[in-house]
């Protein structure tokens, strides 16, 4: 019997269906941490002489995740390959945010469907946000009934178990939790390069109304500050240079500790006195960003001048559809005490258009926010309705032609004024984290200022995973050209 044949069968038999409406509940479980992770003795030479590939899609937390799970695999015993061809085990790692996400996930499945085919042997697993939704695994199963492996945001921890039981089963192998795990400390890490991310708390509890994440990726839970500081401090030990903090909702670190009074601004104060020379952290929510994180903000030193703010909405009457629980006034109180606090500050931002019910004037107050705000980037979006979510449920009314045009209207708003705050740079040094060669010029080198802008310049391959300085000689919209200057006594951004 060929797997394709499938589709007609109860599939509840072979696996427990994950539930967003159980991944709503928030209760008050404890969760633990653990730190007693071990591959199993009898798997650690499973992948030897195989190869794997795992293709990211999405947000940080998935790069982050992927890390682990390659952590996992080279445990195992596999080693990383670039050419699906010749891969023993292709991981799909997948994002469910927004229609689009999803749709390539399921076109590239289709590309995936002939090396099938051609290597029976081949072990194709789907993970990642997508795999948390019930209505996704049952299409998997449905119409794509050649993936081997579904597993979740959750048990990723399982891959080994699950990964074996893949390659010997007929079946495919599902493990979804709906509900979050507790904290594993001590899972392999497969890091490279001189930046690193550091997760230091998983989930969300906001529950935007468009947003899928606190169903795929459950309640908020804080890694211990001890646990966070020491991979912190052995990442500095490894000469890393720079290091972004990953949350869905970073200011909401240390909420869910009961015995001990810990937030954000604590943990970021310690961070600081760590010898790496960059600290980012990604995302933040506005309602949550305390007046003692702006102070140690403010202190600057290795902590960058960059925040990244999401606002989604200009509009007061939208961010209340969206349940984002501020206002327009409070998001600019807010935008100003951080401009007053760190000089030079540099804000990007996320911003959905066409959200249910939005109208032009409300449009329009989101362009003047950007105008009024300044800022340098943003990640602009189109509202893709998430099933299961509350604004599924609203009349998705404003028309794509609308939708479309708002949003090209709003990316000709951000130019102006990204180019503006660019051109401002001309002539001054920055100092750029140097991360290679330019991907269109090899005798180019191309690195990030402290404010996360591209720079590129000419200078010697030596100096790549280094600081260097460079004179702004050029600005144009999303990037800088400049000239390698030594180090100045006192850097202007
Ligand atoms: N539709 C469009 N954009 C969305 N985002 C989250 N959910 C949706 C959705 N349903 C955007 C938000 C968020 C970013 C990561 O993705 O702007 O900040
Ligand atoms: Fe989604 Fe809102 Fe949580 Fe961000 S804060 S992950 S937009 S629910």
């Amino acid at each position: 019997m060929t797997k394709e044949t499938k589709s007609d069968k109860d599939y509840s038999i072979y696996f427990q269906p994950p539930s967003l409406k159980d991944a709503k509940k928030r209760g008050k479980e404890e969760i633990a941490v653990l730190y007693d992770f071990a591959i199993p003795e009898e798997l650690k030479l499973f992948g030897a002489g195989k190869s794997y590939m795992i293709r990211t899609y999405g947000c940080q937390m998935n790069e982050n995740d992927t890390e682990t799970m390659k952590g996992l695999l080279e445990q195992m015993g596999y080693t990383e390959t670039e050419d699906k061809e010749e891969a023993d085990v292709i991981l799909l790692n997948t994002c469910a945010i927004r229609e689009n996400a999803e749709d390539k996930v399921f076109g590239e499945l289709g590309h995936l469907k002939h090396l099938k085919t051609r290597n029976p042997g081949l072990v194709l697993g789907v993970c990642g946000c997508m795999s948390q939704e019930e209505a996704v695994v049952n299409r998997i199963m449905q119409k794509h009934a050649f993936v081997d492996l579904i597993f979740g945001t959750h048990n990723i921890h399982r891959l080994p178990i699950l990964l074996r039981d893949a390659s010997f089963s007929k079946e495919s192998v599902v493990e979804v939790w709906s509900k979050e795990g507790d904290i594993i400390e001590n899972l392999p890490r497969k890091r490279s390069g001189m930046k690193a991310w550091v997760n230091i708390m998983y989930g969300c509890d906001k529950f935007c109304t468009y947003c899928i994440v606190p169903y795929t990726r459950g309640k908020e839970r804080s890694r211990r500050p001890q646990d966070v500081l020491a991979e912190v401090r052995d990442l500095a030990r490894q000469g890393v240079q720079e290091i972004t903090l990953l949350g869905q909702n970073v200011n909401a670190y240390g909420k869910d500790f009961d015995d001990i009074n810990y937030l954000f601004g604590d943990l970021m104060d310690d961070i600081r006195k760590i010898d790496i020379p960059r600290i980012r952290f990604t995302t933040s929510h506005p309602r949550d960003f305390d007046d003692h994180l702006i102070e140690v903000l403010a202190k600057g030193g290795n902590l960058v001048e960059h925040i990244h703010l999401p606002v989604q909405s200009g509009s007061t009457e939208v961010l209340k559809l969206m349940s984002r629980k501020y206002t327009r006034e409070q998001y600019l109180e807010l935008v100003g005490k951080l401009k007053a606090a760190i000089p030079n500050v540099v804000m990007t931002t996320d911003i959905i258009v066409g959200f249910p019910n939005e109208t032009e004037e409300q449009f329009e107050e989101t362009l003047s926010l950007v105008r009024e705000v300044g800022y340098d980037n943003a990640f602009t979006f189109i509202y893709s309705p998430r099933d299961g979510t509350p604004a599924a449920a609203m009349e998705d009314n404003v028309p794509m032609d609308v939708k479309k045009r708002r949003l090209q209207r709003l990316n000709d708003e951000l130019m102006i004024s990204a180019r503006a705050s660019n051109l401002k740079l001309k002539g001054e040094v920055v100092e750029v984290l140097v991360e290679g060669e330019s991907k269109t010029n090899p005798d180019v080198l191309a690195g990030r200022t402290r404010t996360n802008k591209l720079v590129h310049f000419a200078g010697p391959k030596s100096l790549e995973g280094k600081m260097a300085f460079v004179r702004v000689t050029e600005a144009n919209t999303w990037t800088l050209k400049g000239e390698l200057v030594e180090e100045p006594l006192q850097l202007s951004v």
